[in-house]
């Protein structure tokens, strides 16, 4: 459940249009599974920024076993990455375990608070409405809050488990 599906994955980077020389965001990568599905289904270069060492640790070790090169990890909070550089950004409700309890926290070595998520959400739309004309934003399960003035949204498809969005930056 904390992970997005590889079907789900794949048809992100396909709606989203990933071809080479695209960069694309995964905003709170994981264990890089977004990434490793994209890496191997486009030409693109994905980069992925997770708050957990460890999970970055385990993305990394999935790259160099799969010799994937066109992926790329760092340690960091989201808000303080600079997205101007990519074309192409990911979130699959990364804030979301701030708010519903234990069932969704992916361990114990954060604290959670519905602040801390309205202050994340909030750098989103910050981020969103800096990003260049033409950016694709995908969202499986949503980011927490809502797309900003300038953004189309191009697809919307259910599936099994939730529903992906894909908007346009004009
Ligand atoms: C639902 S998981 C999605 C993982 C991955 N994007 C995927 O689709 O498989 C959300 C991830 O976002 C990370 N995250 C949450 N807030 C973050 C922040 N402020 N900066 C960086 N990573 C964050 C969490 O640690 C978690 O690994």
């Amino acid at each position: 459940m904390f992970w997005t599906p590889v079907e789900v994955a794949q048809r992100a980077v396909q709606l989203m249009e990933c071809s080479e020389g695209q960069r694309v965001l995964d905003v709170g990568s994981g264990c890089g599974k977004f990434c490793t599905v994209g890496a191997l289904s486009s030409d693109a270069e994905f980069f992925g920024i997770e708050q957990r060492p460890d999970l970055v640790e385990v993305a990394r070790a999935i790259a160099r076993e799969h010799k994937l090169s066109q992926t790329q990890y760092s340690v960091g909070d989201m808000s303080d990455l600079d997205w101007s550089e990519f074309d192409r950004i990911y979130l699959y409700n990364p804030f979301h375990e701030q708010t519903s309890g234990p069932w969704v926290q992916i361990d114990d070595t954060i604290s959670y608070s519905r602040d801390t998520q309205s202050t994340y959400v909030q750098s989103v739309v910050e981020k969103l409405n800096s990003l260049a004309a033409g950016t694709r934003v995908a969202t499986y399960f949503g980011f927490g809050g809502t797309f900003p003035t300038g953004y189309t949204k191009l697809a919307y498809e259910h599936f099994e488990q939730g529903p992906l969005e894909v908007w346009r930056k004009s």
